[in-house]
């Protein structure tokens, strides 16, 4: 698939969704992140607001629900229009089930570790999974500093899904800009949510391109 980059919706303006997505026509999706003020310390949106930006936008949506007890909540997110739903294995009472229901609702099933979350513990799950999303800051909040302690575990996530062959998207979020994607790409990742770096600059879009171009110069 190559690098696709999605933005972090959060960091736009919430009075004007709609406008905010087509100002990144370049954006392969757009990241919407779901906090639930249990899970994170710190409540945005939900189901509906991602299904009224569905029926608008260009780019397919990527929610990233940090939220408690995704189980009964993730499949909802299907339904409301997001074509990929990723949950917290920290919150996931049950990832093998709760991956096999998105995907048999028609989306791409994700899995998202904490930074201090392993992912070695969940190989075996690799099969059932079509993206995994390394956090590269305590989620919760836009606008926080890059952690370099997450780059090992890109680098050991990409080992694994590149020894189990199937076309799993390796995906990170928090803290990327043209300062840190390098890295993140040069360990593995693939996918790169970006909030802050994209909606603060001037051309949001030309961002987005330059924030490809970038990760393309270190691609593994
Ligand atoms: C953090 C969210 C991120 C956040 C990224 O909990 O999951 O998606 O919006 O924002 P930046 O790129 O500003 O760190
Ligand atoms: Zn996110």
């Amino acid at each position: 698939m190559g690098i696709q980059i999605t933005p972090s919706m959060l960091a736009s303006d919430f009075a004007n969704l709609e406008t905010e997505a087509a100002r990144i026509s370049g954006a392969d999706w757009l990241h919407m992140d779901v906090m639930d003020n249990h899970f994170v310390p710190n409540l945005t949106l939900g189901a509906p607001v991602i299904e009224a930006l569905a029926k608008v936008a260009a780019q397919p949506i990527d929610a990233h629900l940090m939220i408690e007890d995704p189980d009964r909540w993730a499949p909802s997110y299907v339904e409301a229009g997001a074509q990929s739903v990723t949950f917290h294995v920290e919150a996931a009472k049950a990832p093998v089930r709760l991956a096999r229901e998105i995907r048999a609702k028609g989306a791409r099933a994700s899995m998202a570790l904490k930074p201090a979350t392993p992912i070695e513990p969940y190989e075996d799950l690799l099969p059932e999974l079509d993206m995994v999303l390394v956090m590269t800051v305590e989620p919760g909040f836009g606008g926080q500093k890059f952690l370099d302690i997450c780059l090992p575990k890109i680098q050991r996530a990409r080992t694994l899904i590149d020894k189990h062959g199937g076309d799993i998207w390796l995906q990170v979020d928090g803290g990327v800009s043209l300062d840190t994607i390098e890295r993140c790409a040069e360990a593995g990742a693939d996918v790169f949510v970006a909030g802050s770096a994209v909606f603060s600059a001037d051309d949001p879009d030309a961002m987005v391109a330059e924030l490809r171009t970038h990760a393309g110069r270190h691609t593994h």
